[in-house]
Order: structure tokens, then sequence, then C-alpha cells
């Protein structure tokens, strides 16, 4: 069942809608004990594995409401502008539906993977000299212009079926987290967390909402230093975006629940990429490690106060926003290459150490 089917009643969705899913959604929320004994005594860390959509980012939950809506409205074209996932999941969702995809990106900026899939999905995929926030505004021109439907985050539809994220966190755990963890880009990621826990607190499905902690990369931190980057630099390409459309409701989100937006720099963005994969067995692209390596550098400076053995367990969710194999040159880059030996039983026993 896909996010539409099961969160039905919280979206717009009438009996005109035609659902065009991929079965996205329902990822698993996987505790995180390596990470929660770094932040101290009495926290669980959870992190909410979206790399597991069927396109293998976050992008398909708003992606199937976008995509699903455009269609119900008779349109035969969607477009964005993206670094990569976006497009991946609106090339994917535009075949479902039948309907023309046009991709705009910044030249050599985006994750093979992601490339990989916009080109095999059939999508017709431009990329321009300039940055993701040059391909947006064109992108948001041409949709003004042409009777081609915007799937970028401004979408409001997407926002719509990305807020399904949280209502999952909150089924699971049985209430809502204390605090809310995830990397900002566009910043229509944090808006939609924050609307999803807002309407789940209004119809009283839960009594409280997290504090949302939201983490750019230190070279593409617009919002945390409260201006536009003309030139954003990250290897944590996802994120490497100037001037965020959603800029306002992140800071809303992040005033109204008492957290922060704060930046991590690409080295702690590795250092958590790697913890990932090495201690809890999760591989994510570099962007979504921005989620843990925010948390690790708030435990640092002592931001979560100590919890009493008395008290209930505090719950910190992490976003995971996409699959590691979207990229994988960054991981082949910081690794060790694998050891060649000839192709006898001797020398693989000596390489593995038995
Ligand atoms: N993590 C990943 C893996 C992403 O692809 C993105 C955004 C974000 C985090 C940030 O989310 O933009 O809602 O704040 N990717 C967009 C794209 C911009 O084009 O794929 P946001």
């Amino acid at each position: 069942m896909g996010v539409i089917e099961q969160y039905r009643e919280y979206l717009p969705i009438n009996q005109n809608t035609p659902i065009i899913s991929l079965e996205e959604g329902n990822t698993p929320l996987i505790k995180a004990d390596p990470i929660a004994e770094t932040i101290g005594p009495g926290y669980n860390v959870w992190l909410k594995y979206e790399g597991l959509n069927p396109t293998g980012s976050f992008k398909d939950r708003g992606m199937t409401v976008a995509v699903s809506k455009a269609v119900e409205e008779g349109v035969h074209a969607v477009a964005c502008a993206s670094t990569g996932n976006t497009s991946a999941s609106a090339a994917a969702y535009s075949v479902r539906a039948k309907i023309k995809c046009i991709v705009v990106i910044p030249e050599g900026a985006i994750a093979l993977g992601k490339l990989a899939q916009a080109l095999i999905h059939g999508a017709c995929v431009i990329a321009v000299r300039g940055n993701f926030d040059e391909a947006l505004s064109i992108v948001l021109e041409l949709t003004g212009k042409y009777p081609v439907t915007l799937v970028n985050s401004i979408n409001p539809y997407r926002i719509e079926g990305q807020k399904t994220a949280s209502f999952e966190i909150c089924d699971r755990l049985g209430h809502a987290p204390d605090y809310h963890a995830l990397p900002v880009g566009n910043a229509g990621n944090i808006t939609a967390y924050w609307k999803g826990y807002s309407e789940y607190k209004e119809r009283g499905r839960i009594d409280t909402r997290p504090k949302m902690l939201g983490f750019q990369a230190a070279g593409s931190a617009p919002i945390v230093e409260k201006r536009v980057i003309k030139d954003p630099k990250t290897l944590a390409t996802a994120i490497k975006i100037g001037n965020p459309a959603s800029w306002k409701q992140a800071e809303e989100a992040r005033d109204r629940s008492g957290g922060v937006i704060e930046k991590v720099t690409d080295d702690e963005i590795i250092e958590a990429y790697k913890l990932l994969a090495d201690k809890v067995g999760v591989f994510v692209e570099p962007a979504s490690a921005a989620s843990v390596a925010g948390i690790l550098k708030k435990a640092k400076e002592g931001y979560f106060p100590p919890n009493a053995p008395s008290s209930p367990e505090k719950d910190i969710v992490c976003v995971l926003t996409g699959h590691g194999l979207k990229d994988p040159e960054r991981a082949i880059k910081c690794l060790e290459h694998p050891v060649v030996v000839d192709a006898n039983l001797e020398d693989v026993v000596r390489e593995a150490g038995l």
C-alpha cells in the first residue's frame, strides 16, 4: 500500500484522483544504539531510513501525490529542477502516469546513480551550466509559461505527501519523538515533517510535537548565515543549495518547535556517513548523514540535557533521506580499495587474516 492509500483522510485526494503509486512509504525506523550511546543515557536514537523508498529517497512520498494531482488536472507533462533525487522520482512516477517528464539539473553536480535513474526512466534530462538555484528559477519560469506542472517542493502536493513520514514515525513509536533531526536543502522536507506533526496533534493522535533540528552543509548554509549563498559548496550534492524555496517555512518550523537550524562541515558529514555504515550497518548518501552529524555535534555541545533514570527515555529521530547507492563514487573515494591477490585459496586466506 502506498502513502495515499495509507493516509488518504489526511491528503487532498478525492474520487476523481487517479492514484499513481509505486508503493512508497512504510519505511523502517531503525534503532541505532551505537549512536544513542554517544548522546547520553536515557536517549533512544531512531533512523527513519527513507533510502528504502522505490526510487531510493524520501521524494517518492511527495511525488505520488504531486503526479496523481497533475494527472487529475489533465496535465501531460511535469518538470523539476533537481540536485538528483527529485528528478529520479519525478522520472519514475511519470512513467507510471504515462506523462512527459522534464528535468533540469546543474551540470556535473549530481550523483551518478541519480543521473542514471532519470535517464533510464526516459525523462528529458537537460543539464545547465549553472547551479541548482539557477536551474530552479528556469523551471519556475518554464512552468509559468507552458502547460507543464512544477513538481519541486514548492508544489504544495509534494509537501502533503512528504508529511506522511511523520505520521509513520508517530504510529510506530506510539507518540511523537522529542527531537527530529534532518538535512535541509531546499527546505521542503522540514516544512513537510512539521506540517505532519502539527496535523497529527490537531487531530489528537499525538500530545506533543518534537523540536525540529535542521542541518545544512557548512558551505551551503543560507538559513544559518541569513543570506543567499551565490556559489554554494559541499560534497553533499543533494543539499548544495544557496537559496532555499521554503526558507520562511523552515524558520517557522524551527521557531515554533523550539528547535535549531545549524551547519555541519563536510568532514563531520563524512564522519557520520562512515559511522552509519561501520557501526550501524546502514548505507546512506552523504547529505543524509547530515542529520546524524548534526546530533553528534549538538551532543558534544551539551545540547541534550541528561535524562534522569526515573524519567521515560527520550526519542531522537534522524531522517536518512537517501540511499548510499545513489552516490557510489563517494563511498569508493573515502575508503581503501580492495586488496588484489592471485586467484588461489592461500593468498585469500592470508589476506583475510585467518
Ligand atoms: N537529502 C537528500 C538526499 C535530498 O535529495 C534532499 C533534497 C535533501 C536531503 C534536502 O531536502 O530540499 O526538502 O530540504 N534534494 C532535492 C532534489 C533538492 O532536487 O533532489 P529539502
